[in-house]
């Protein structure tokens, strides 16, 4: 996730673009640049580092054009620097483009245009753009635009701007948004509302496959082949602040409801087109790497630490490898059995955990094989580990982690597949049944986010009790643990979770009448042991609220409420299950009044031991 700006009148576009991105920054903040069209040449700057840097650069140096684009961004191909930050250009300077976005076929259009002379300068797939239209441009510029994005396929929000054309900037919209603000005598461009809305609150917000021809004084809106659209004005009612939650009270559910589309990107370009097989690109391991492995480690914190547990389970049952997981604080200080055949995997949404870092480092120096899971590309953790494999959730601003979580599970259920297909652990036929399981799980996050009333009234309803039980067996047991941890967080309520077998060993005597217990039943495989646990605290008159797949109405028998979650296979459901948790830990905060996305002693990143 990126932030794009541009502008288009009188004034000096670089007050706009500045102004524009640090409203921005919560898109992506790990590099920022601008392009300013000054008549003789397009002035461009860049810097890695959060805008402060580019502010820096551009304190005596300011440029004083009218017509400019900028961006902040979050790294997905090609670390940050000041290279590979954005706008790129093509071979001549004449041509400059932004972009949020993967293109997902850059590669080979990037050998191309090498092979036709094109020189490059920087490691991302935005670059090839600058180049194609340095290519199609045959003196229109809008018939340029529409030839280029026939080329390029992903997702995309793109602003282009031509040293020919010096009175237009041309956008197009695909998958990532993009909006334009109406002013007078002057014209606005954004990745979102946030950084118009002290301009103007008329807005154009474009829709996928349309393209903005947008000058000062007139904006006109096309689709793909050129034909005008009826495109309506929108008027922004949010105050800014809503508006960089994109409408939503905080970031925290903001970032729930963005899981569909961070699942989608983290999956994309990682199965194959024919659906048959999942790619990793970034590992290239075969069966002689996999099978000099005799013990793999997954090691993190917090959430990350659930997902590893989650992994593990993934990995032993689908490429039949033995997995330890470990909590990074932990493992470091026990003098773990590691060698030169031992893998050990770290997850880590911020890439600069310490305790995981550290624990990175102990494995290296013990001669491990090391693979880091990381959200941001060109962090420590991404940079210290042998290997990576990205998620691409885009920046989670939140303490309470979401969308990392989803992601990383996706991740870890992709590579758990990618080694078995290397291991032969799977048949062909179960590989491409469970892919196309995979492919449906972020319209069944959606259709799970649909339906959030049940659980605003059940967050109202126990929301004030002060401990709070999760219990679960099998995946259900680790999607608990990451349910009880998000109530904790944010909430501040005492709340645990217990493999369900385990009630009887000690827990049980803390089930009291009353006391809230949020039982998963997904797993079929344990299903009977489940349902006994379940009455075991029934007959403690406990209040018990069930997470279960649609369609088992067995289970309402014995539950006061139930959350119904779609149908997959029960090794994918921790996806879904773990919606309504995230949902109900978020409700009951906002009842007792708890700050969401800042809660009180914790921080996003635990950079400290
Ligand atoms: C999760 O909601 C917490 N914010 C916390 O447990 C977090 O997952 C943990 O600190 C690990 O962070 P990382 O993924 O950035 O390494």
């Amino acid at each position: 996730m990126c932030g794009i700006v541009g502008y288009i009148g009188d004034q000096k576009a670089v007050k706009f673009l500045i102004d524009g991105l640090s409203k921005l920054e919560y898109r992506g903040y790990d590099s920022a640049g601008i392009a300013v069209d000054c008549g003789e040449e397009i002035f461009i700057e860049k810097a890695v580092g959060r805008l402060d840097a580019l502010k820096d650069k551009l304190k005596d140096n300011e440029p004083a054009g009218v017509i400019g684009i900028g961006h902040t961004r979050w790294a997905t191909h090609g670390r940050p620097s000041d290279r590979n930050a954005h706008p790129h250009s093509d071979c001549t300077g004449n041509f400059v483009v932004v972009h949020n976005g993967i293109i997902e076929n850059y590669m080979a259009l990037k050998e191309g245009l090498i092979s036709r002379g094109h020189k490059f300068l920087s490691e991302t797939d935005t670059e090839v753009v600058a180049h194609l239209i340095e290519e199609e441009y045959k003196g229109d510029f809008v018939a340029a635009v529409r030839s280029v994005l026939k080329k390029i396929e992903g997702s995309y929000s793109l602003v282009f701007m031509s040293r020919k054309d010096p009175d237009v900037l041309i956008c197009a919209k695909q998958d990532n948004p993009l909006v334009v603000g109406l002013g007078e005598g002057e014209n606005f461009i954004a990745s979102d509302i946030p950084a118009i809305i002290s301009k103007t609150r008329k807005t154009y917000i474009l829709n996928d496959g349309e393209i903005a021809i947008v000058k000062k004084n007139s904006v006109e809106i096309i689709d793909r082949q050129g034909n005008a659209t009826d495109k309506k004005i929108f008027n922004v009612s949010w105050n800014a602040e809503a508006a960089e939650k994109g409408g939503y009270e905080h970031f925290m559910l903001k970032e729930i409801n963005e899981q569909p589309k961070a699942v989608r990107d983290t999956m994309s370009k990682r199965i194959a087109k024919d659906g048959s097989a999942i790619t990793m690109d970034e590992l290239n391991w075969d069966e002689k790497f996999l099978d000099e492995i005799n013990k793999i480690y997954i090691v993190a914190c917090g959430t990350a630490y659930h997902a590893g547990l989650v992994g593990k389970f993934y990995i032993e049952k689908l490429a039949r490898k033995l997995v330890e997981v470990d909590l990074a604080s932990e493992y470091r200080y026990r003098d773990p059995i590691v060698d030169e055949k031992t893998l050990v995997m770290v997850i880590s949404q911020s890439g600069e955990t310490s305790d995981t870092l550290a624990a990175l480092k102990e494995s290296k120096r013990r001669g491990a094989k090391t693979l880091a899971i990381t959200n941001v590309v060109g962090s420590s953790i991404a940079r210290e580990a042998d290997q990576v494999i990205h998620t691409w959730a885009g920046p989670e601003i939140a303490v309470a982690s979401t969308k990392a979580y989803t992601t990383q599970l996706i991740l870890m259920f992709m590579l758990a597949l990618y080694m078995a297909q290397i291991r032969k652990t799977v048949s062909q036929e179960r590989e491409r049944e469970l892919i196309d399981m995979l492919k449906k799980i972020p319209a069944q996050i959606s259709e799970t986010l649909s339906d959030v009333d049940p659980i605003k009234t059940f967050a109202r309803k126990y929301g004030f009790n002060e401990d709070v039980f999760y219990i679960g067996r099998s995946l259900d047991y680790s999607v608990a643990l990451e349910g009880a941890l998000k109530l904790k967080e944010i909430s501040y309520i005492h709340a645990e979770a217990y493999a369900s077998g385990e009630l009887k060993h000690g827990t049980l005597a803390l089930i009291v009448e009353g006391v809230p217990v949020i039982a998963l039943a997904t797993q079929k495989s344990v299903y009977e042991k489940t349902l006994s646990n379940i009455k075991e605290v029934k007959a403690r008159d406990a209040v018990v609220i069930g997470i279960a797949a649609a369609g088992d109405t067995e289970l309402e028998k014995y539950l006061d409420h139930v959350i119904f979650v779609p149908e997959t296979d029960e090794l994918l459901i921790p996806l879904l299950t773990v919606v309504p948790l995230q949902l109900l830990a978020y409700y009951a905060a906002i009842t007792r009044g708890c700050d969401v996305d800042k809660p009180r002693n914790l921080a996003k990143s635990v950079t400290v031991e």
